[in-house]
């Protein structure tokens, strides 16, 4: 049995004074049990989210990390770090990652490795571009995604990740695809995961769907078998909406 989960990714949004408004606009409130809600901060915010969350239901995430423990990488941030502020998850390979600065199938494989050397859990992105879907290409780009960003995990690890299957045209568009073709998609990626692993450990990987995802349609994709929560960016920055996220999760 997969726990849902719903992710927001705040992406570049959110200064630490705006995070603690959120946070005492979500502290009160109840989270339905059977459904895992996560918030993807920006690195300024993360510790004053970790702070306020430690004792919450709601986790916390990253939304980029590098793969070594430290070194001479201006700029960047280290597992460790993260993991000393209390995050638990680090979305990887998201696609304006991949699109805006250069981030690899390998450096995805890295970040992956690196983060369960911390017990951080990944959430892997991957998602074809609009061409790709056009030329019918979107299983065999998903499929070198997954495979290239799981090469050499552990079978215990890759059971603990989350997969965000994200179809780059449907991300801040409004456009999303829909609960059936998204639901085809993300089977599909479990079967990858079956045939790389075996048919339990692709049983028990989360692949959530992201993508232009509201309140007024998360209910539609959550109905599906195969889609286990959603990674939300727009709508998970307004409190109200992403508590409604979250219920409808
Ligand atoms: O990480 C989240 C996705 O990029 C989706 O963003 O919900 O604003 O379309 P969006």
């Amino acid at each position: 049995m997969r726990i849902p989960i719903i992710a927001g990714n705040w992406k570049m949004h959110k200064t630490v004074e705006e995070t603690k408004n959120f946070w005492d606009t979500v502290k009160n409130w109840q989270k339905p049990s059977g459904v895992e809600a996560v918030i993807c901060a920006p690195f300024t915010a993360l510790p004053a989210l970790a702070d306020a969350a430690r004792n919450s239901e709601i986790g916390v995430g990253a939304q980029n990390v590098h793969w070594e423990r430290e070194g001479a990488f201006t700029g960047e941030i280290s597992p460790v770090m993260l993991k000393q502020l209390g995050v638990g998850y680090c979305i990887i390979g998201h696609s304006e990652r991949r699109a805006y600065f250069a981030e690899t199938d390998e450096a995805v494989n890295k970040k992956a490795k690196a983060l369960f050397d911390v017990d951080i859990v990944p959430i892997v992105c991957v998602g074809e571009q609009l061409e790709e879907r056009e030329n019918d290409e979107t299983k065999k780009v998903v499929k070198r995604q997954v495979t290239q960003a799981l090469d050499g995990l552990r079978s215990r690890d890759v059971k603990r990740l989350v997969v965000a299957y994200e179809p780059v045209w449907a991300i801040g568009t409004g456009k999303t695809a829909t609960a059936e073709d998204a639901n085809d998609v993300i089977a599909y990626i479990r079967k990858v995961i079956a045939d790389l692993y075996d048919q339990q450990v692709a049983n028990e990987v989360r692949i959530q769907y992201g993508g232009s995802v509201k309140p007024d349609n998360v209910e539609r994709f959550m109905a599906q078998p195969d889609i286990d929560g959603a990674l939300v960016g727009g709508a998970s920055l307004d409190p109200a909406s992403f508590r409604a996220l979250v219920e409808g999760g």
